[in-house]
């Protein structure tokens, strides 16, 4: 599985071959492939088409040694080549929202959407529809990680660090909300096998 790939993996193969991996073979991301995983994870749908999934592309071992300190020490954010943040901000997104609405709506179509879709969260306060945006967020995180299998990479998905800790370092502002940080790259290891509810257990069928 670490051999350079001919073909991209087709879904079936990059799902079942998925492993999270903690260490990695110390050699620079391709930026072409780089750019290629995170344009296929952009394809991810949203609600609306919000698109609320922010990404932070670490490639420099002095900041991934500080985000490893507010991950609780975990080795896979300096071993990997580089690491992916997966953040949302809804903040970002009602401010753009003509943006995200499809150029062949109309000028007119789209001041009235955008306008609607800041409507139905000025209720809100940042921390509630940020959640929001997140659930959408998450869906682009699942994407990252299998268009970075099917190009031959491994990754680890994250949740152990500090939030607050990784926003400073960042630079990202307070209502942003992660969705996972995902050290990327080859692996040097092949991971634990699968262990997963059987289909019934988790089913039912109406
Ligand atoms: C949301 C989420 C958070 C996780 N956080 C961590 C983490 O902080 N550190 C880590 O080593 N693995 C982490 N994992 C990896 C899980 O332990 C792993 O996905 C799970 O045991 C299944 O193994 P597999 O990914 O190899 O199939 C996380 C996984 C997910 C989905």
């Amino acid at each position: 599985m670490t051999a350079t790939l001919t073909r991209p993996l087709t879904v079936t193969e990059a799902i079942e071959s998925r492993r999270s991996i903690r260490k990695f073979v110390p050699e620079p991301m391709d930026q072409n492939d780089l750019r290629e995983i995170l344009r296929l994870a952009s394809l991810a749908p949203s609600a609306n088409n919000v698109q609320t999934w922010r990404f932070a592309v670490i490639q420099n071992p002095e900041l991934q040694a500080k985000l490893q300190e507010v991950a609780y020490g975990q080795t896979q954010v300096t071993n990997a080549p580089a690491v992916i943040v997966v953040y949302s901000d809804m903040e970002d997104t009602l401010a753009s929202a003509e943006e995200t609405i499809h150029p062949g709506m109309g000028e007119e179509q789209i001041t009235t959407r955008a306008a609607g879709l800041r409507g139905q969260f000025e209720a809100q306060d940042t921390v509630q529809r940020g959640q929001w945006a997140l659930t959408q967020a998450y869906i682009a995180f699942s994407f990252l990680m299998l268009a970075a299998r099917g190009k031959g990479y491994d990754t680890v998905p994250m949740l152990g660090f500090q939030p607050d800790k990784v926003r400073e370092l960042l630079g990202l502002p307070e209502h942003v909300q992660f969705a996972g940080m995902l050290p990327i790259g080859k692996r040097a290891e092949e991971g634990f096998p699968h262990h997963r509810h059987s289909v019934e257990r988790i089913t039912k069928f109406y």
